[in-house]
């Protein structure tokens, strides 16, 4: 009986294999490797001893995703593969659309077609939208998004609804990611992006390594307390845990939304100061203007993971930037 992660050659995905081998599971991982290394899934099978067969396919492909429920017992789908640039989203509608949606409708429908109806959906806090008040609470629903990466996030939850209400035994979680930052504490796997990061944690990293002169701090007179923007940074590892937490959750048939976060805010200033403190690396930087879309602060309400799923983050701040800092610095150019 094996676990099927789509897009497991990922960043969050590759964390959420050794959570889901941690606690005993085999893995069997899909990815087209679009955004994702092979190297990671086998140095985890280095570091684990396990095997994780692994198909180079794309998610959306019909006939070569159900045969992967034809050669493996599945009995659960974490569901990462994806699109997930804010930026590039804005440039390529019809792709991100395309990917996000199709993917997921074929994989729903393979998955019912297998007999298999346990999913974990990587969702994302950006379907709350710009109006809801802080912390976000998953009652409030979803929000006006700004951008086509957040609006197919929104899309494929309600999607997933739909398809829970259409037949009984289907299990659906769909998690709401914060900032998930860090690495595996072995510096083995971590974050590895193409071209320039978009993502704070991995831009400081590289300036911190010297693969990049500066960092921008996008906007220092936003309304919070240092002007810099605040968010819920949480550690990968930790998000690995809340995946297997969902999906060992039996108490609800259906479709639920929950609040993957530590509940405490951060600023980009804060994130600088706590990342040098632990490095003992200085990490120059500027403030310059906002980068258009971002909001001044957003942060989980983190009770309903920890009252449905028994799941809360429990790695520090400190150990977020320690944990980055060991991959970073092991792995100058990442998997290259
Ligand atoms: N920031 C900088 N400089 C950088 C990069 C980021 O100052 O070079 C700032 C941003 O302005 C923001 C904060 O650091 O204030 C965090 O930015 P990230 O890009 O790391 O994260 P976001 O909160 O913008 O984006 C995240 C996810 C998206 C998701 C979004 C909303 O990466 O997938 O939250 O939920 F859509």
């Amino acid at each position: 009986m094996s676990i099927l992660v789509t897009g497991g050659a990922g960043y969050i995905g590759s964390h959420t294999l050794i959570a889901l081998i941690d606690a005993g599971y085999r893995c069997v991982v899909v990815d087209d490797l679009s955004n994702g290394s092979a190297e990671a899934v086998r140095r985890i099978e280095m570091l684990t001893g396990e095997r994780i067969p692994f198909y180079q396919i794309d998610v959306a492909d019909p006939l070569l995703l159900s045969k992967v429920f034809y050669d493996h017992l599945i009995t659960g789908v974490i569901h990462f593969a994806g699109l997930k640039a804010v930026g590039e989203s804005v440039e390529k509608p019809i792709d991100y659309y395309q990917v996000n949606l199709g993917t997921t409708l074929n994989l729903v429908r393979c998955m019912a077609e297998a007999g298999v109806f346990k999913l974990v959906f990587s969702s994302s806090a950006t379907v709350y939208g710009s109006e809801a008040p802080v912390p976000y609470v998953e009652g409030y629903g979803r929000g006006i998004t700004s951008n086509p990466y957040g609006t197919s996030k929104a899309m494929i939850e309600q999607v997933l609804e739909d398809v829970a209400k259409s037949e009984s035994r289907w299990q659906i979680s769909l998690l709401r990611y914060f900032n998930p930052i860090g690495a595996h504490s072995s510096g083995v796997i971590g974050e590895d992006p193409q071209g320039v990061p978009n993502n704070l944690m991995p831009f400081m990293a590289q300036v911190a390594v010297g693969r990049r002169a500066a960092l921008q701090v996008f906007g220092g007179d936003y309304p919070t307390p240092d002007g810099t923007c605040r968010r819920d940074y949480l550690h990968v590892m930790d998000l690995a845990e809340g995946h297997v937490a969902a999906l060992e959750n039996n108490h609800h048939l259906g479709c639920d939304a929950i609040n993957l976060g530590t509940g405490s805010p951060v600023s980009v200033l804060e994130m600088i100061h706590a990342f040098e403190s632990v490095t003992n690396v200085q990490i120059p930087f500027t403030i310059v203007d906002k980068r258009a879309g971002d909001l001044p602060e957003f942060w989980a309400d983190a009770s309903k993971a920890k009252q449905l799923l028994g799941w809360q983050a429990k790695r520090s701040l400190e150990e977020m930037m320690i944990d980055t800092w060991n991959w970073q610095s092991k792995n100058p150019d990442g998997y290259r």
